[in-house]
């Protein structure tokens, strides 16, 4: 399968700065084949961005969305307004779980509007340390996919393992997931979506790894038979570090 690097820029870069690091790193990856790349900037940045990347194999993505179309919800953006300016979008990221009250039931409405706009999703899972420690890790991201995926026909769907206590929070020394953890959970999710819809989808659905991925260790964390890309936080910000995300092969 086509690995993926995907940079979640979080709440970090105004427009002008999306469009300066789409204009340096499109010249640097021009006539990369092997990955595809995908930025998600913020909202304010998708339109610069979006116009930056336009003729390159950069593709674009956002970071959230609103699952109804339009209407009276104040500072919300829907599938469709996304649609003009990007083609994939992160739905269930673990900080929309904990600082903005995102369940499983309403990423589940997201993910919904999202494919029928015909935006490609990604999909975030992962458990906190407190539940991988009472031994619940298997069980939180089984249950964060059963009801994420509840009713949602196989689509153009994108699963990112992010384990809550490997993510950075822009710590550049922040310890990842070791290969071996993140590859068993991996291999886990695809059972479960070998479960959910058939072992075919399941076997081409792109799994990411995200938390604390860069250029030290995404070498080993590559390696892994079930790892088909990463979400990257920090390490995303800079086109030196992304870059070498990039040309992990290399
Ligand atoms: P990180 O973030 O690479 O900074 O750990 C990953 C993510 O939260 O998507």
């Amino acid at each position: 399968m086509k690995p993926m690097m995907a940079a979640n820029w979080k709440m970090n870069k105004t427009a002008k700065e999306a469009a300066d690091f789409i204009k340096a790193l499109k010249r640097k990856v021009k006539g990369v084949k092997g990955v595809d790349i995908l930025i998600c900037p913020p909202f304010t940045a998708l339109q610069a961005a979006s116009k930056e990347a336009k003729d390159s194999i950069i593709s674009i993505g956002a970071q959230d969305l609103f699952w109804e179309k339009e209407g009276a919800y104040t500072g919300q953006i829907s599938s469709k307004m996304l649609k003009e300016f990007c083609s994939y979008v992160i739905i269930g990221h673990s900080e929309r779980r904990k600082y903005f009250a995102e369940t499983d039931e309403t990423v589940n409405k997201k993910i919904s509007s999202a494919l029928s706009a015909g935006l490609k999703v990604i999909l975030c899972v992962g458990e906190t340390a407190e539940e991988r420690a009472s031994g619940r890790a298997k069980e939180v991201v089984e249950r964060q996919l059963r009801r994420g995926l509840e009713g949602i026909q196989a689509g153009k769907m994108i699963i990112a393992y992010e384990p809550v206590w490997a993510i950075s929070s822009g710590d550049p020394n922040h310890k990842s997931a070791t290969p071996a953890d993140a590859q068993e959970m991996h291999s886990f999710i695809r059972q479960k979506l070998s479960q959910i819809y058939s072992i075919e989808h399941a076997k081409k659905t792109r799994l990411l790894y995200g938390g604390s991925m860069k250029p030290e260790n995404v070498k080993e964390l590559m390696r892994q038979p079930d790892i088909d890309g990463g979400l990257v936080g920090g390490a995303s910000l800079d086109t030196g570090s992304f870059l070498k995300l990039i040309g992990f092969k290399g």
